[in-house]
């Protein structure tokens, strides 16, 4: 099969935001406990936090981690999570039905993104919580000191701010399961009233107000019109989650979960420019698509999980090849979306629906999907190019026709080169590719990384931690003058770096 594409450094789409490559931890599972901490772990420094889950995230370079919910966040007390460990209290959490010890909390948190390289992006709870909790915790977190808040934090060893600038107001309001559920009416005046009082302690933080909990709420898109409609002026970004998967296990619509993606992001952009409109508003809120991958697999409630145990093996999804493929999909869809999502967190980073896992006790390891994150991470910061490609289509279940193949390109400005990432969908034909490469001098191609299996249901597991995993293709792509050709395998992820 033949595709085609087209790019040219002078169309270009937007310069990437680099938070498109966060990543999000919440007190769910074995995330925290006997994820990302582990005291008493042969890996685990003096303050219980894993060396190998931190080298592997340092791999990632996720630039964002959201934190501490998820549904988690809307019975959370913050203040539980701070200060002397051993004066914390031990909390039933509803939410996942777990004991949380918070032996791990905001103070930890902090420390942990420092050790990570990255940085906080946090909820705050307003499930049981609201304005009153939201403006302690930001005097605690950002006030420098010489307040009630401020002064307990010095109290507590922490005397710098921490400088949180990213929030999240409250986390899927929407939906009947989480705590402190609200109509749409009452949940836009309570986020734009908690938005108030953080822009008042300092207008330059960032906020994030709650859109649907996925496109298939009955109550989308109206829930993001009425929530923006009292919120406009108050907040920076809106909300997008969704899980994509295969249950009814058709290889060919799963794939095209990213055309839904697209379409949702779409969907999303309209009601915020609606709003806009009817406002006579000169703001854009622009996206943060805080909670994105596959999963399908695993349930909630798991009836064989003990309730009220701290760090149990809650939704602990193994990914399989397949999967990794469409996660590439879902990144090249958010990154043809650059110009209006700036922010989005693969949920989650450990054990957790994740790319890294870990053994308590054992060791950590790389999920199939831990590879086109890592590529997107390195390769995928810069100019995103309106890629226009050509290829047969075929038909899916869910998402209408879709083109076998599904492409992006990245620009560095800096060095002159540019990233093609590539999926060629279809599960039998090779895909032979002609591109041209407009306003580029000089192209060489650097590296080609390539991912198939023969075995779409392939997975990596603690014994076989290397079963799936991107090689190098050799002469399979090349450039003469503006001209690129590459071959790409059937049902494959690709990376092509080119450089002057
Ligand atoms: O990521 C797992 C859960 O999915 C989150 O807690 C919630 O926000 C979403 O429904």
């Amino acid at each position: 099969m033949k595709g085609k594409f087209y790019i040219d450094n002078a169309y270009r789409i937007a310069e990437t935001d680099d938070r498109l490559f966060g990543s999000f931890i919440e007190h769910l599972g074995r995330a925290v406990y006997g994820g990302i901490y582990e005291p008493g772990h042969p890996a685990a420094d003096a303050r219980g936090f894993r060396k190998d889950v931190l080298d592997l995230v340092r791999e990632l370079d996720v630039p964002v981690v959201r934190y501490p919910g998820g549904n988690y966040v809307s019975g959370f007390n913050w203040e539980d999570s701070v200060g002397p460990q051993e004066k914390r209290p031990r909390r039933l959490d509803l939410a996942w039905r777990s004991l949380e010890p918070n032996t791990f909390g905001l103070d930890e948190f902090m420390k942990w993104t420092k050790a990570a390289g990255t940085s906080p992006m946090l909820a705050i709870n307003l499930g049981t919580r609201g304005i009153d909790a939201a403006r302690n915790l930001v005097e605690y977190c950002n006030h420098p000191g010489g307040s009630y808040w401020s002064d307990l934090r010095q109290s507590h060893g922490v005397e710098s701010p921490y400088g949180i600038k990213l929030w999240c107001l409250g986390n899927e309001m929407d939906g009947p399961w989480q705590i402190g559920h609200k109509t749409a009416d009452e949940y836009g005046k309570l986020a734009n009233e908690a938005a108030k009082v953080l822009k008042y302690f300092d207008p330059s933080l960032e906020l994030v107000v709650s859109g649907s909990s996925n496109n298939q709420m009955p109550t989308f898109p109206a829930w993001e019109a009425t929530v923006l409609e009292e919120s406009y002026d108050a907040v920076d970004y809106l909300s997008l989650h969704s899980y994509y998967g295969n249950r009814d296990n058709d290889l060919g619509n799963f794939l095209g979960c990213s055309q839904g993606m697209d379409d949702f992001i779409k969907s999303v952009v309209s009601t915020c420019d609606f709003v806009k409109a009817k406002k006579r508003s000169k703001k854009t809120i622009n996206l943060s698509f805080d909670e994105w991958n596959v999963w399908f697999r695993s349930t909630f409630p798991d009836p064989a999980i003990e309730a009220w145990k701290v760090g149990p093996a809650l939704i602990e999804d193994t990914y399989t090849f397949e999967d990794a493929l469409v996660v590439g999909s879902l990144l090249i869809t958010l990154l043809k979306n650059a110009d209006r999502v700036k922010i989005a967190c693969l949920a989650q980073l450990v054990n957790v629906i994740a790319p890294i896992m870990t053994e308590n006790g054992g060791p950590a390891w790389r999920q199939t999907i831990f590879y086109p994150f890592l590529h997107a991470s390195k390769y995928g910061r810069g100019t995103v190019l309106d890629v226009r490609s050509e290829s047969p289509l075929y038909p899916t279940k869910q998402f209408g026709e879709v083109p076998y193949l599904d492409a992006v390109a990245v620009a560095s400005q800096r060095t002159g080169g540019v990233s093609l990432f590539a999926v060629n969908r279809s599960q039998d034909e090779r895909l032979e590719l002609e591109g041209r490469l407009g306003g580029f001098q000089g192209l060489k191609v650097v590296e080609h990384l390539e991912m198939t299996h023969r075995n779409v249901k392939a997975v990596n597991s603690a014994s076989k931690p290397n079963e799936v995993m991107p090689v190098t293709a050799s002469g399979k792509a090349r450039v003469d003058g503006d001209r690129l050709t590459a071959t790409l395998e059937p049902l494959s992820w690709n990376v092509i770096r080119l450089a002057p």
